[in-house]
């Protein structure tokens, strides 16, 4: 166990029927019992909203928080919950921009997008641009898997530059995707680019919880200061709303 035992995941897919995460309430309370042995106190539940594909309303998953948040008291698991959405960048992002209908993380107006991956430079700028002039702040989700960062990091910096957070996964930080994600996980944080890195867990299998290892390696790799800065200080800061240190 790391020695950052306060860690915050602001991007997992434990709450159960509303995506492509938990399965059920059994695989709820175990994915929620691995990220409190992980260290993880805080937690913001981020279901899947995209067009045509993860489609459940606001309603739904308000409901299915309120059954997430009665395993937690019932296991007396030591357990902060908030949720939000990872809010696919499609027409319908696009849309509730306009009438401002979405839930950002915590209590200020940080949301969690995701891109295809496909969208080329100029695409993702004129993306942020968009999410910024409706009031917001983007946090791109699993920023490694996005094509225009691949064919050149550089672009993170540009990113940042346009008002973009970059969220990186637990699990491309320690190479479950591959070498690639790994190597180029390891150059944005080099460089000082990620904001936050979250777990973005699905399932108690394949994506699983792993903040708590992924602390252990930022400490050993990069020293206890980005550790604590990426695993707590700034996701905190998200969730209460507040300026992130350096931005
Ligand atoms: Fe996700």
């Amino acid at each position: 166990m790391s020695s950052l035992e306060k860690l915050v995941d602001l991007h997992c897919h434990l709450m159960p029927y509303v995506d492509d995460g938990a399965y059920d309430e059994d695989e709820c309370l175990e994915l929620l019992k691995r990220e409190a042995a992980q260290g993880v106190r805080t937690i913001c539940l981020t279901p899947h909203l995209r067009a045509d594909m993860f489609e459940t309303t606001d309603e739904e998953v308000q409901e299915h928080f309120a059954q997430v948040q009665r395993l937690a008291r019932e296991a007396e698991l030591p357990l902060t919950l908030y949720h939000s959405r990872e809010y696919h960048y499609d027409r319908i992002l696009r849309s509730r921009l306009q009438t401002r209908d979405l839930r950002p993380l915590g209590a200020g107006n940080t949301l969690l997008v995701e891109f295809s991956g496909r969208e080329d430079e100029a695409e993702m700028l004129e993306a942020v641009d968009r999410v910024r002039r409706s009031g917001y702040t983007p946090l791109v989700a699993h920023v490694e898997r996005c094509f225009a960062i691949h064919e050149d990091w550089a672009f993170a910096h540009e990113l940042r530059s346009a008002g973009a957070l970059l969220q990186v996964n637990a699990g491309s930080i320690l190479g479950r995707e591959g070498l690639r994600q790994k190597l180029l996980t390891r150059k944005l944080l080099q460089k000082d680019l990620v904001t936050v890195i979250a777990s973005d867990a699905h399932d108690t299998s394949v994506r699983v919880p792993e903040l708590g290892l992924c602390a252990e390696h930022l400490e050993n790799k990069f020293g206890r200061g980005l550790a604590r800065r990426l695993l707590w200080e700034n996701p905190t800061a998200i969730l209460n709303g507040q300026t992130i240190r350096g931005e």
